[in-house]
């Protein structure tokens, strides 16, 4: 009897969507205005509860009572979303429970961290990002979103657009690096990747601009730290990359778990309501992080679990995943009027709006698609263009006497390093429902990539770690045994050139996996230095979730190529690039320390009073090591080489309402054709508050071919070089500026002009 009242519901309100599908946001509006007005309180707040699965839902087999409570409330109306139900069976059977037995039978959205790809990996965000090709990092987000959907997921908890300037921190894996322009251009990429232009298409799913806000700034690096940073870096550094997705129509937020100068951040009104909601005009909900409700009273600003949902609800946190704090108190904290309930209204509003937009209400099962889910992922189509994306994520690092590209005709090569023949280390952290050892090794691209006759000889030397490795568990790392080094010297002794994969288990990066030491760990550099003893030919690939401090390997290495982890397609990409059928175009978007101490290290730091060296100590530096870093924002090799002319500007002066045009000539002066990204940065060196030494403004990647030269233009508006005053008003101030444009965020050619009111 329920089923059947619940089925009329069902079928009024597909009437109605359909109707409405084409209509103005009004329409939308109408139809979310009128359903909400037929929940009871308890079901208004089931809207804002998120579960995780616990159980196979292809049955329904409950495992436990838990689980049971969770198959009643799903029942009831009481879960508006899932995570971590997966797969157009599943996905399927879990929302048949919530549509065809609630009494108003309003569908869930399932979500799910889709990160770098859902079944066919594509590198890492971080790698994705060294492309500096809002195009190809759209394209990673368009493939995941096609998997993903097929799969029955409508969400993912993507992009990360945490600034991260600190490589002790793991999760710098997941984001675009340390500077928030970038990041802001990638994010809005992956987003468009994600979301397409209909979002209730079969194939895009809603994105999420996480975590809102601060978290990438936690102290020392370590993992759900304490972040105490000024508002002046909170405007100018942390929200833009967030103000611009969420200008792009991001579907929904996730906050964090940090506090953010004393205040937890999903309790945090000012971030969520006043800025998000209000100046920003964000129209779609945010999610908590895991737990992150009920954390705000380990953080030690609430007293219990009921007083952090009554703080997380009033800050504007609309979702709920995995506290269960709303699910066991709202309701009591209504009676008590504490709560309004016109907050719940408005955050059950901004969620059933997602699900409109998603085209759930028109077919609640468009998504869970078994036909569809065997033949979209992990196609070959999928796993070329995960290829693609790797071979434009690596970044060359070193190439003395351009040793690189090999030839596919060597006769000999040794291939060293516990990474070098990894199935499962390419494929990365956050890795959705990646298969267990299904990315192609650098041993078999190479054997691929190579003629008949070339002998590799293949040497793993030592290995990284010992025991189980997962992405829940800590890692051991091999302290001790060197027994393979003979047999690795003796490959190296006997090949023309010696290949060393190196770096880091996909598991040392990522969520939980903070670091204070970012150098090789295990035997590698030992395993390094005994090889570099025999044969100095050493091409060093690293794959690593993180910059490392390798000032050695960056000193006895003839060439090092940087590929992070480049994913299903690792082996063959990385081969594509040795043996140069891919010329590569990466640029650092994270400054590679000298050593952990130089942490947080990046390019867009202040001046400070004593910048410049002196006769004595008393200037601002390190006495064991310099400034610098290894390697800076912005760099990265091409086996062409590009010359740069000298910066010219249109004008010396222009007023606040014109715009000013630098251009530069860009020369291809190499034997091969090659892409290079030019970087243009400004510097306001007197402003009302400090500003820093650099700041990215643009960026264009320009293919040349050998001997072919460009102009390269850009312009500026006024609005380019305004910034946050620390109470977040925005600020263009007249006065000189520096322009500075080049080929990465040390080398650059400068100019200057004045912005006159
Ligand atoms: C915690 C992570 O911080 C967040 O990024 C992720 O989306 C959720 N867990 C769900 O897995």
């Amino acid at each position: 009897m329920i089923k059947k009242v619940n089925l009329v519901i069902i079928s009024l309100l597909v009437l109605l969507s359909c109707n409405q599908e084409k209509s103005p946001l009004s329409k939308e509006d109408e139809f979310v205005s009128e359903l909400l007005g037929k929940m009871t309180l308890s079901e208004k707040i089931g809207q804002l509860n998120q579960h995780t699965s616990r159980w196979e839902m292809t049955g329904p087999a409950p495992k436990n009572n838990d689980s049971q409570d969770q198959l009643e409330q799903i029942k009831n109306g009481e879960v508006g979303s899932m995570l971590n139900v997966t797969g157009a069976d599943a996905t399927l059977n879990a929302q048949k429970l919530a549509v065809e037995n609630s009494r108003l039978g309003i569908p869930m959205i399932f979500g799910y961290d889709v990160i770098h790809g859902y079944q066919t990996m594509f590198p890492i965000p971080l790698a994705e990002a060294s492309s500096w090709d809002p195009e190809i990092v759209k394209l990673s987000a368009q493939v995941a979103a096609k998997e993903a959907s097929a799969a029955g997921l409508q969400w993912t908890f993507a992009p990360m657009m945490d600034v991260g300037r600190d490589a002790r921190w793991g999760r710098v894996m997941e984001g675009c690096g340390e500077d928030p322009y970038l990041a802001s251009v990638l994010s809005v990429a992956r987003i468009k990747g994600f979301q397409g232009t209909d979002l209730s298409a079969n194939n895009t799913i809603a994105a999420c601009a996480k975590h809102f806000a601060g978290y990438g700034f936690s102290e020392s690096g370590r993992d759900y730290n304490t972040v105490d940073i000024g508002s002046y870096t909170l405007h100018n550094i942390v929200l833009p990359p967030f103000k611009a997705v969420a200008e792009a129509d991001v579907s929904t937020f996730m906050n964090s778990f940090n506090i953010i100068n004393g205040t937890p951040s999903t309790a945090n009104p000012y971030l969520q309501r006043n800025l998000l909601k209000n100046k920003w005009n964000f129209k779609g909900f945010v999610v908590s992080d895991w737990g992150s409700i009920e954390e705000i009273s380990n953080h030690g600003a609430a007293e219990n679990l009921k007083e952090a949902g009554l703080l997380a609800i009033k800050a504007g946190s609309d979702m709920d995943m995995e506290s269960n704090a709303y699910s066991k108190y709202l309701k009591e904290l209504v009676d008590e009027g504490k709560v309004d309930e016109k907050l719940i209204d408005d955050a059950v509003k901004r969620i059933l709006k997602i699900k409109y937009k998603l085209g759930l209400f028109n077919d609640p099962y468009q998504y869970s698609n078994i036909e569809r889910e065997k033949k979209e992922i992990y196609s070959k189509e999928n796993r070329a263009a995960a290829r693609n994306v790797a071979r434009h994520s690596m970044v060359l690092l070193k190439n003395k006497a351009q040793l690189l590209p090999l030839s596919k005709q060597i006769k000999s090569i040794a291939l060293i390093g516990s990474l070098a023949d990894s199935k499962d280390i390419p494929l990365g952290s956050w890795r959705a429902k990646a298969i267990k050892n299904s990315a192609v090794s650098l041993l078999e691209g190479i054997q691929s990539a190579v003629s008949a006759k070339t002998k590799i000889n293949y040497s793993k030397g030592c290995n990284l770690t010992i025991g189980d490795r997962s992405f829940l568990q800590e890692l051991s790392y091999e302290q001790n045994d060197k027994s393979g080094f003979q047999d690795a010297i003796k490959a190296a002794q006997n090949s023309e050139v010696v290949i060393m994969a190196l770096g880091e288990d996909c598991w040392q990066s990522g969520e939980g996996r903070s670091q204070t030491d970012i150098r090789l760990k295990g035997q590698q550099q030992d395993l390094f230095n005994a090889v570099k003893k025999v044969n100095k030919n050493i091409v060093v690939v690293l794959m690593n979730g993180r910059p490392l401090a390798i000032p050695e390997i960056a000193e006895n290495a003839a060439a090092v190529l940087e590929t992070w982890f480049g994913g299903s397609e690792a082996g063959n990409a990385i081969a594509d690039v040795l043996f140069g059928d891919y010329n590569p175009s990466g640029k650092l978007t994270m400054s590679f320390p000298r050593n952990a101490g130089q942490c947080p290290i990046y390019y867009n730091h202040m001046n400070t009073g004593r910048p410049t060296s002196t006769n004595n100590v008393f200037w601002s530096h390190y006495t064991d090591a310099p400034n610098t870093p290894l390697y800076p924002f912005g760099y990265g090799l091409s086996y062409t080489s590009f010359a740069y002319g000298e910066a010219t500007i249109n004008s010396s002066a222009i007023k606040k309402d014109e715009t000013i045009e630098i251009k530069i000539s860009l020369a291809n002066t190499g034997k091969y054709e090659g892409e290079e990204v030019v970087q243009l940065y400004i510097q306001d060196p007197k402003a009302t508050y400090a500003r820093p030494v650099k700041e990215l403004k643009q960026f264009k990647k320009i293919k040349l071919k050998p001997d072919e030269n460009i102009q390269v233009s850009f312009k500026l508006k006024p609005e380019d070089l305004g910034y946050y005053s620390p109470e977040g008003e925005f600020l263009i101030e007249s006065g000189e500026y520096h322009i500075y444009v080049g080929g990465n965020s040390q080398e650059v050619k400068q100019v200057n002009f004045t912005l006159i009111d």
